[in-house]
């Protein structure tokens, strides 16, 4: 069954009903100033960091769901109803939500006023705007009272909802014609504020959230709107809010259109006021003077509409198959752009609170997002690569606001250093731009400490050799990939964090799917050294890369699959020796595409792959689930069978099975599975999926799960960079490379070829695959050896492949 449909030509998914089966959200803004916005106009803003500097409130935990946000309520007679249903729950004459590239849009309609209101963040603007289009299309004169509501967060996220004592004390606002500006905290260390703003006079305000609502009322349930007044309240501590009340008449077939700003202003500190306690608001001036006329907010969607066709210009297909097309030319490339900016910090799912933004997700993250916007990928490398300690470890996490590594969490997951190196060769290969490695990048961002990028690629590898096993496997640390095979743990005690406890240093426990890694990306970073001149650093990591894949070989092939792990007792995980946890996904991913065994143990591994661990909707992290808690196995042995880490599809890890297959060149088997779990090609089961079918999601529970096929923590997750690298690089072949752009398609039977247009390094290259007899690669009408078109720097290059 599905909710609505996609709308390819406009880039939109169209949402037909408002009863989606849980929140379906899109993302506004590309830099400074983020909103979450969902199917009902629910959701919050941020600047920057979604814990440190949260603009306005969201309660994760609430029910109803989802309520808040940004509220509009229209009074027509007897009738309140809201445009985007929430909050007023109205049944609507007509409800549609379009979430497109960067705005979203919700048309309404009630006893024959239609509502039109267009969100987004315009670029270069710390501002969300809202346009909205009243239009009488009845044949009275229509009176209506309308309002619009924002709830302030009170800047730190995790203060706002704990420390209450001091919270109901704070508050401050001020009132400036139609504009309420929020203050809180402005008056001592803070340099920044927020307003909520409309380009038109109101008839009243309430900024006291307690006073609007009323005694025992939510959001569905205003007093104020009920009494169709406002109490013109002045916030002093409790809960600020604002709330701008407007009168409109509008004749039979008139309509009228008002413009809503949410805005951020930082003030420097010589410039905070203009009279004791009176905020400097002249940027904010500034920035509603640029949005003050419909056509200034129209002239700012066409520059962001502009703007994605350009991005996206840089990868399209034509395929036969419209379901990967609209996946690849429209939303795995916007959700990359998403998880780059996100990471896993802030969703409705991911608090935004906690997790900050990760090491190895944002390595991962930029493997499908470098070629969208280099610049920005080399920043996040360098930063990225400043949390990182001179032993090679690493912090795991750092919050975006101070890019501070988290001490809270520490480092200890020994898979995070190797992923800088898979990031930086891939922005490499992307832009030609060796002298990244020479850029000065700090430890732990102490200033004095900077040395060349290359030094903490070295570090990293340096640090997976020198930290071994008893077998020669490097040790996992605290947890590897899957953060919660946690094999030092042995966690007895209830609400330990499963992931920074070690009761038991065991000195022992290895990760096979690490030396998968140490083999993939030392070989890579083997092929770096040698382009730079180091031929002998490259023999010497080579000689390591020899060493952990023999190990591999010998202790980590278990006779049908890759193992997965071996405990502190040294004794195998994901082994036909186990009774649970017999096979694990993640090691056949890297350990085939790291060429370990060839493709004699890769058909194998994938084919006990398949066969143990694959169900309707991809591939599950292991089997058979864990049914008991292990406390040598950690947080993984904690989940009920079938769900996250015990047993779901966890998507993330599915594209390696997908990149696996295609190193076998298997083009069915690695089709096949992109399909199975592709939002595209899942979007008619949408009621047992429930996420968005526009994006993937962390997780579908497993054969084992209760609710098996049910998808949770949907956008902020790896699964949409790997996807990407996947079905671009893998099924389609077309791989960024240090000379030049390689075209080596894994296509399935199904697939007659396709058309592709692809920016790299500043050539359009236009690339037809077809089938028939093998002519090799045909360069500009020219023959030319091997895969591999050679730079050209012309700005086009016409590309002719028969397979
Ligand atoms: C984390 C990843 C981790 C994955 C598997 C995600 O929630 O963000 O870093 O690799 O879970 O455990």
């Amino acid at each position: 069954m599905q909710y609505g449909y996609f709308n390819d030509a406009a880039k939109e998914y169209v949402i037909t009903r408002a009863d989606t089966p849980l929140p379906w959200i899109n993302y506004l803004g590309s830099n400074g100033f983020f909103s979450l916005i969902s199917n009902t106009c629910g959701g919050y803003s941020f600047y920057k960091d979604a814990k440190l500097r949260r603009i306005t409130r969201f309660r994760y935990n609430n029910v109803p769901h989802d309520e808040g946000g940004r509220c509009f309520y229209i009074c027509d007679g007897e009738t309140v109803w809201s445009p985007a249903f929430l909050p007023m729950k109205t049944p609507l004459d007509a409800y549609r939500c379009r979430h497109g590239l960067g705005y979203s849009i919700f048309d309404g309609k009630k006893n024959g006023v239609s509502a039109s209101l267009t969100v987004t963040v315009p670029m270069h603007t710390d501002m969300e705007v809202q346009k909205l289009v009243l239009k009488n299309e009845s044949d009275s004169e229509k009176r209506l009272i309308l309002y619009g509501v924002t709830e302030w967060c009170l800047w730190n996220a995790v203060d706002d909802s704990t420390n209450f004592q001091r919270n109901w004390n704070i508050g401050e606002v001020e009132i400036e014609g139609s504009t309420v500006y929020h203050k809180t905290e402005y008056r001592e260390r803070r340099n920044h504020y927020a307003f909520y703003s409309v380009n038109a006079p109101i008839d009243g305000f309430d900024t006291d959230r307690d006073t609007f609502l009323g005694r025992f009322r939510g959001w569905g349930e205003p007093q104020a709107v009920e009494h169709r007044t406002s109490f013109m309240s002045v916030a002093a501590g409790w809960a600020p809010i604002a709330a701008l009340r407007l009168s409109l008449t509008l004749a039979p077939g008139e309509s009228k259109t008002l413009l809503f700003r949410l805005g951020y202003v930082e003030n420097p500190q010589e410039k905070k006021f203009t009279a004791l306690n009176v905020i400097n608001k002249e940027k904010a001036h500034a920035m509603l003077a640029a949005f003050e006329t419909e056509a200034q907010f129209d002239a700012a969607m066409d520059t962001l509409k502009a703007y994605w066709s350009s991005l996206l210009s840089r990868f399209t297909v034509q395929s036969s198959e419209e379901k990967l097309d609209r996946m690849v030319n429209i939303w795995n490339q916007y959700q990359c752009m998403v998880t780059f900016n996100m990471s896993r910090s802030a969703s409705y799912y991911e608090s935004g609170t906690g997790r900050g933004m990760g090491f190895r997700d944002s390595c991962q993250d930029l493997l499908g997002f470098v070629h969208l916007i280099p610049e920005r990928a080399r920043e996040r490398i360098i930063d990225i690569a400043s949390i990182q300690f001179a032993d090679g470890s690493t912090y795991h996490q750092y919050q975006p606001l101070t890019k501070r590594g988290n001490a809270d969490v520490g480092s200890g997951f020994n898979d995070d250093p190797l992923w800088l190196i898979a990031c930086t060769c891939a922005y490499i290969r992307e832009t030609g731009d060796f002298s990244i490695l020479d850029a000065p990048t700090p430890f732990n961002n102490e200033a004095g400490t900077e040395v060349p990028l290359m030094e903490h690629l070295r570090r990293s590898l340096r640090y997976t050799v020198e930290h071994r096993g008893p077998h020669g496997l490097p040790l996992i640390g605290r947890a590897d990939w899957n953060d919660c095979l946690n094999l030092n743990c042995f966690s007895m005690t209830p609400g330990e964090n499963f992931q920074t406890c070690s009761n038991f240093e065991s000195g022992k426990a290895e990760s096979v799917f690490i030396a998968g890694m140490f083999v993939k990306y030392g070989k890579e970073y083997a092929a770096l050294c040698d382009r730079i001149g180091l031929s002998d650093e490259a023999k010497t990591v080579r000689g390591s890369v020899k060493e952990i894949e023999g190990a591999a070989l010998t202790f980590g092939w278990d006779g049908e699959w890759f193992r997965r792990a071996y405990d502190a007792f040294e004794r195998p995980i994901g082994s036909r020796v186990n009774d649970e946890g017999k096979i694990f996904i993640e090691p056949q991913g890297f350990c085939v595409m790291a060429g370990i065994g060839g493709p004699e143990y890769g058909k194998r591994a994938l084919a006990s792959t398949e066969a143990l661990l694959g169900n309707e909707f991809g591939i599950e992290v292991l089997h058979p689930c864990y049914t008991a808690y292990h406390d040598y196995l950690g947080e993984i042995s904690s989940y009920p069978p079938g769900y996250k880490e015990n047993g779901s599809v966890f998507c993330h890890n599915n594209p390696w099975i997908t990149l696996a297959y295609c190193t076998v060149k298997d083009g069915n088997g690695a089709f096949d599975l992109y399909k199975r779990n592709a939002p595209a090609y899942i979007e008619d089961k949408s009621e047992i999926h429930r996420t968005e079918p526009y994006c993937y999601s962390q997780t579908i529970a497993g054969r084992n799960a209760k609710t098996y096929g049910e998808a949770k923590n949907a956008w902020l997750t790896g699964t949409a960079a790997w996807s990407f690298v996947a079905v671009s690089q893998g099924i389609l072949g077309i791989r960024p490379d240090y000379d030049g752009l390689i075209v080596d398609p894994c296509l399935p039977d199904t697939m007659n070829g396709y058309r592709l247009s692809r920016l790299f390094r500043g050539t359009r290259y236009d690339v037809t695959v077809r089938r028939g007899e093998n002519k090799g690669l045909i360069v500009n009408g020219k023959p030319v050896p091997g895969n591999t078109v050679p730079l050209t720097g012309a700005s086009v290059c016409t590309v002719e492949l028969t397979i």
